[in-house]
């Protein structure tokens, strides 16, 4: 499979190329800074076994809109075709951190909303141009239900769930294959310092459900799977319920 990859310079996304470059895939990245991509496209090629300068990369930030067009184009013209875009670039602050900081809430908001949306926007013309493809994006539990300690980050990453289930409603019959992952608390550096939950995880458990959903095009994927259950009961809460407890 051919992928062009946003987000792989850590956590999650950098365990999930590691897993599709040893088994063969062909990988393009996109993310921020030059020097990291640079260093995850020599440790993906060493995993492939592959010559180096074989996987590409190129810059592409999640706040700058401008960025995308240029950094897919970029992925097509490496790749040849694209089978797969995967997003796993993402923000994280705590409750408290964003309610003192309104410009660290708007970039929050922006880089894991709109910029998600219009870089998946961008990708969604290019696969259905080349008549299908896949779409793989990194939602959170934390935006299936309005909670205390997630209210701003949980609301952005609610609207992207939202998004990419429209999506796949929309152009599922043209070939777009739209796959949301929901994970919930896995240990990377954007969790770092935090208290664990239960059922906290490492990324490459989470990043081996997710290539099992790229492979199969099963669109909605919680990770570690007792997700699905905790947050199906979670959902169903009474308000009063959700207003005394902590969680
Ligand atoms: N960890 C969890 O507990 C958890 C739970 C639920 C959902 N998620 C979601 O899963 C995804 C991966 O999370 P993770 O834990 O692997 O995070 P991580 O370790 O913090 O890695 C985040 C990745 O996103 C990139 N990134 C950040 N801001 C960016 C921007 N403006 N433009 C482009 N790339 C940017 C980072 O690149 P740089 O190296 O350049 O910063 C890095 O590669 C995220 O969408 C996250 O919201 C994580």
């Amino acid at each position: 499979m051919n992928v062009a990859l946003l987000g792989g310079t850590r956590g999650i996304g950098r365990a999930l190329g590691r897993l599709l470059a040893a088994r063969g895939d062909r990988l393009f990245l996109l993310g921020r800074e030059a020097a990291d991509l640079e260093r995850s496209a020599r440790d993906l090629e060493l995993r492939a076994g592959a010559a180096s300068g074989t996987t590409g990369f190129v810059a592409c930030d999640l706040l700058s809109p401008a960025s995308f067009a240029p950094a897919l184009a970029a992925a097509w013209m490496a790749l040849g075709r694209v089978d797969a875009v995967v997003v796993t670039a993402g923000l994280f602050a705590t409750q408290d951190e964003l309610e003192r900081d309104r410009e660290r809430t708007r970039r929050l908001l922006e880089g894991n909303f709109s910029g998600t949306v219009l870089f998946c926007e961008e990708a969604r013309e290019r696969l259905l141009a080349q008549g299908g493809g896949k779409l793989m994006v990194f939602s959170s539990v934390a935006g299936d239900r309005g909670r205390k300690p997630v209210v701003l980050y949980g609301a952005a990453k609610a609207g992207l769930s939202s998004y990419l289930e429209g999506l796949d409603h929309r152009f599922h019959a043209r070939g777009l294959q739209v796959i949301c992952v929901k994970p919930g608390f896995v240990r990377t550096t954007m969790t770092e310092g935090l208290a664990e939950p239960p059922f906290a995880a490492d990324p490459p458990e989470v990043a081996a459900a997710a290539v099992r959903a790229l492979d199969s095009g099963r669109p909605l994927v919680y990770s570690p799977g007792i997700w699905r259950w905790v947050m199906l009961v979670i959902r169903h809460l009474p308000r009063f319920v959700m207003r005394r407890v902590g969680f």
